[in-house]
Protein backbone atom coordinates (compact mmCIF):
# COMPACT_ATOMS: atom_id res chain seq x y z
CA UNK A 1 0.00 0.00 0.00
CA UNK A 2 1.55 2.87 -0.86
CA UNK A 3 -0.21 6.84 -0.20
CA UNK A 4 0.67 10.47 -1.48
CA UNK A 5 -0.22 13.49 0.49
CA UNK A 6 -0.30 16.55 -1.39
CA UNK A 7 0.30 20.18 0.40
CA UNK A 8 -0.88 22.99 -0.93
CA UNK A 9 0.27 25.78 0.95
CA UNK A 10 2.74 28.70 0.13
CA UNK A 11 4.70 28.72 2.80
CA UNK A 12 7.27 25.95 3.59
CA UNK A 13 7.23 24.41 6.71
CA UNK A 14 3.66 25.46 7.09
CA UNK A 15 1.15 24.31 9.42
CA UNK A 16 -0.58 22.05 6.86
CA UNK A 17 2.90 20.45 6.32
CA UNK A 18 3.06 19.56 10.20
CA UNK A 19 0.08 18.33 9.61
CA UNK A 20 1.17 16.25 6.89
CA UNK A 21 4.30 14.91 8.93
CA UNK A 22 1.91 13.68 11.92
CA UNK A 23 0.18 11.64 9.40
CA UNK A 24 2.77 10.31 7.71
CA UNK A 25 3.97 9.01 10.74
CA UNK A 26 0.96 7.54 11.26
CA UNK A 27 0.85 5.93 8.34
CA UNK A 28 4.26 4.62 8.53
CA UNK A 29 3.48 2.85 12.29
CA UNK A 30 0.85 1.16 10.25
CA UNK A 31 3.75 0.17 8.33
CA UNK A 32 2.43 1.68 4.75
CA UNK A 33 4.48 3.86 2.47
CA UNK A 34 3.24 7.55 1.97
CA UNK A 35 5.33 10.36 -0.12
CA UNK A 36 4.78 14.34 0.31
CA UNK A 37 4.64 16.65 -1.90
CA UNK A 38 5.04 19.84 -0.82
CA UNK A 39 4.13 22.49 -3.16
CA UNK A 40 6.07 25.18 -1.49
CA UNK A 41 8.93 22.96 -1.68
CA UNK A 42 8.79 21.84 -5.54
CA UNK A 43 6.58 24.07 -6.85
CA UNK A 44 4.50 23.91 -10.45
CA UNK A 45 4.51 26.06 -13.38
CA UNK A 46 1.16 27.40 -13.85
CA UNK A 47 -0.93 25.16 -16.18
CA UNK A 48 0.12 26.89 -19.47
CA UNK A 49 -1.18 24.98 -23.03
CA UNK A 50 0.42 27.96 -25.35
CA UNK A 51 4.06 26.35 -25.60
CA UNK A 52 4.97 30.35 -25.70
CA UNK A 53 6.00 31.12 -22.18
CA UNK A 54 9.41 30.26 -20.48
CA UNK A 55 9.82 27.53 -18.20
CA UNK A 56 11.96 26.20 -15.83
CA UNK A 57 13.46 22.95 -16.17
CA UNK A 58 13.03 22.06 -12.55
CA UNK A 59 9.48 22.96 -12.37
CA UNK A 60 8.37 20.65 -15.70
CA UNK A 61 10.02 18.13 -13.82
CA UNK A 62 8.30 18.36 -10.76
CA UNK A 63 5.13 18.14 -12.40
CA UNK A 64 6.25 14.76 -13.77
CA UNK A 65 7.19 13.70 -10.35
CA UNK A 66 3.98 14.49 -9.14
CA UNK A 67 2.05 12.46 -11.91
CA UNK A 68 4.26 10.12 -11.57
CA UNK A 69 3.66 9.63 -7.59
CA UNK A 70 -0.14 10.46 -8.26
CA UNK A 71 -0.16 7.35 -10.28
CA UNK A 72 1.52 4.91 -8.03
CA UNK A 73 -0.40 6.01 -5.11
CA UNK A 74 -3.53 3.62 -3.46
CA UNK A 75 -4.85 6.56 -1.58
CA UNK A 76 -4.55 10.20 -1.74
CA UNK A 77 -4.33 13.07 0.51
CA UNK A 78 -4.97 16.59 -0.33
CA UNK A 79 -3.63 18.85 2.30
CA UNK A 80 -4.59 22.79 2.28
CA UNK A 81 -4.69 26.13 3.82
CA UNK A 82 -7.93 28.28 4.30
CA UNK A 83 -7.10 30.84 1.84
CA UNK A 84 -10.00 33.39 0.99
CA UNK A 85 -12.56 30.58 2.45
CA UNK A 86 -11.59 28.26 0.02
CA UNK A 87 -8.82 25.42 -0.88
CA UNK A 88 -5.02 27.39 -2.17
CA UNK A 89 -4.75 28.11 -6.25
CA UNK A 90 -1.81 26.48 -5.46
CA UNK A 91 -3.25 22.98 -4.78
CA UNK A 92 -6.10 23.53 -7.74
CA UNK A 93 -3.10 24.07 -10.41
CA UNK A 94 -1.42 21.23 -8.90
CA UNK A 95 -4.76 19.26 -9.70
CA UNK A 96 -5.11 20.76 -12.79
CA UNK A 97 -1.66 19.03 -13.76
CA UNK A 98 -3.52 15.62 -13.08
CA UNK A 99 -6.03 14.02 -14.45
CA UNK A 100 -9.24 11.25 -13.60
CA UNK A 101 -6.72 8.40 -14.75
CA UNK A 102 -4.76 9.37 -10.65
CA UNK A 103 -7.71 9.68 -8.83
CA UNK A 104 -9.91 7.42 -10.69
CA UNK A 105 -11.84 5.29 -7.41
CA UNK A 106 -8.43 5.99 -4.93
CA UNK A 107 -9.84 7.13 -1.56
CA UNK A 108 -9.00 10.96 -1.24
CA UNK A 109 -8.66 12.40 2.42
CA UNK A 110 -8.93 15.97 2.69
CA UNK A 111 -7.01 17.76 5.49
CA UNK A 112 -7.12 22.08 5.63
CA UNK A 113 -5.62 24.32 8.05
CA UNK A 114 -7.06 27.96 8.63
CA UNK A 115 -5.15 31.25 10.47
CA UNK A 116 -8.60 32.90 11.26
CA UNK A 117 -11.73 31.52 12.43
CA UNK A 118 -11.21 27.36 11.96
CA UNK A 119 -13.16 26.27 8.70
CA UNK A 120 -13.84 23.38 7.15
CA UNK A 121 -15.60 24.83 4.61
CA UNK A 122 -12.26 24.73 1.60
CA UNK A 123 -12.86 20.90 2.46
CA UNK A 124 -15.91 21.03 1.34
CA UNK A 125 -15.15 22.59 -1.88
CA UNK A 126 -12.13 20.12 -2.43
CA UNK A 127 -15.39 17.28 -2.13
CA UNK A 128 -16.72 18.34 -5.25
CA UNK A 129 -13.16 18.50 -6.91
CA UNK A 130 -12.78 14.91 -5.61
CA UNK A 131 -15.94 13.63 -7.40
CA UNK A 132 -14.90 15.54 -10.88
CA UNK A 133 -11.85 13.57 -10.80
CA UNK A 134 -14.00 10.11 -10.03
CA UNK A 135 -11.80 9.86 -6.29
CA UNK A 136 -14.00 9.29 -2.97
CA UNK A 137 -13.34 11.48 -0.81
CA UNK A 138 -13.37 9.67 2.38
CA UNK A 139 -15.88 10.81 5.20
CA UNK A 140 -13.38 11.57 8.15
CA UNK A 141 -11.77 14.96 7.37
CA UNK A 142 -9.21 16.95 9.40
CA UNK A 143 -9.74 20.79 9.73
CA UNK A 144 -7.26 22.64 12.04
CA UNK A 145 -6.14 25.84 13.21
CA UNK A 146 -2.89 27.09 13.34
CA UNK A 147 -3.72 27.31 17.47
CA UNK A 148 -3.76 23.29 17.32
CA UNK A 149 0.59 23.95 16.56
CA UNK A 150 3.47 24.55 18.61
CA UNK A 151 6.71 25.06 17.24
CA UNK A 152 10.12 23.27 18.08
CA UNK A 153 12.71 25.50 19.15
CA UNK A 154 14.47 25.22 15.38
CA UNK A 155 10.78 27.19 14.39
CA UNK A 156 9.25 23.79 12.43
CA UNK A 157 5.82 23.26 13.61
CA UNK A 158 4.11 20.22 15.16
CA UNK A 159 0.21 19.10 15.83
CA UNK A 160 0.34 19.57 19.71
CA UNK A 161 -3.47 19.64 20.04
CA UNK A 162 -4.26 15.69 21.96
CA UNK A 163 -8.10 15.59 20.59
CA UNK A 164 -6.69 16.48 16.82
CA UNK A 165 -3.63 13.88 17.33
CA UNK A 166 -6.54 11.11 17.94
CA UNK A 167 -8.42 12.48 14.84
CA UNK A 168 -5.40 12.32 12.71
CA UNK A 169 -5.43 8.59 13.85
CA UNK A 170 -9.06 7.75 13.29
CA UNK A 171 -8.43 9.13 9.81
CA UNK A 172 -5.38 7.18 9.03
CA UNK A 173 -7.09 4.30 9.66
CA UNK A 174 -10.01 5.43 7.95
CA UNK A 175 -8.12 6.43 4.64
CA UNK A 176 -5.99 3.05 5.15
CA UNK A 177 -9.07 1.07 5.89
CA UNK A 178 -10.84 2.32 2.32
CA UNK A 179 -7.79 1.60 0.62
CA UNK A 180 -6.92 -2.14 1.83
CA UNK A 181 -10.85 -3.22 1.39
CA UNK A 182 -11.41 -1.56 -2.01
CA UNK A 183 -14.55 -2.95 -4.06
CA UNK A 184 -13.71 -1.21 -6.70
CA UNK A 185 -10.23 -2.44 -8.23
CA UNK A 186 -12.46 -3.57 -11.44
CA UNK A 187 -13.25 0.05 -12.07
CA UNK A 188 -10.06 1.90 -11.70
C1 LIG B 1 -4.14 34.50 0.40
C2 LIG B 1 -4.52 34.15 1.81
C3 LIG B 1 -5.86 34.10 2.14
C4 LIG B 1 -6.25 33.74 3.43
N1 LIG B 1 -7.57 33.65 3.73
C5 LIG B 1 -7.96 33.18 4.93
C6 LIG B 1 -9.34 32.99 5.23
O1 LIG B 1 -10.22 33.24 4.42
N2 LIG B 1 -9.67 32.49 6.44
C7 LIG B 1 -8.70 32.19 7.38
O2 LIG B 1 -9.06 31.71 8.46
N3 LIG B 1 -7.39 32.39 7.14
C8 LIG B 1 -7.00 32.86 5.94
N4 LIG B 1 -5.68 33.03 5.66
C9 LIG B 1 -4.69 32.71 6.69
C10 LIG B 1 -4.15 31.28 6.55
O3 LIG B 1 -5.20 30.34 6.66
C11 LIG B 1 -3.12 31.10 7.65
O4 LIG B 1 -1.96 31.87 7.32
C12 LIG B 1 -2.74 29.67 7.93
O5 LIG B 1 -1.79 29.65 8.95
C13 LIG B 1 -2.18 29.00 6.70
O6 LIG B 1 -1.80 27.69 7.01
P1 LIG B 1 -0.40 27.11 6.55
O7 LIG B 1 0.63 27.49 7.58
O8 LIG B 1 -0.63 25.62 6.51
O9 LIG B 1 -0.10 27.69 5.21
C14 LIG B 1 -5.26 33.44 4.40
C15 LIG B 1 -3.91 33.52 4.05
C16 LIG B 1 -3.54 33.86 2.78
C17 LIG B 1 -2.07 33.92 2.41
Amino acid sequence: MKGLIIIGSAKRGSHTHALAQYLKGQIEEKNQEVNVFDLAERPLHTLDFTGQNPTIDAFNQNAEELKKLADEADFIILGTPNYHGSYSGILKNALDHLTMDQFKMKPVGLVNNSGGIVSAEPLSHLRIIVRSLLGIAVPTQIATHDSDYKQLEDGTYYLSDDEFQLRARLFVDQILSFAENSPYEHLK
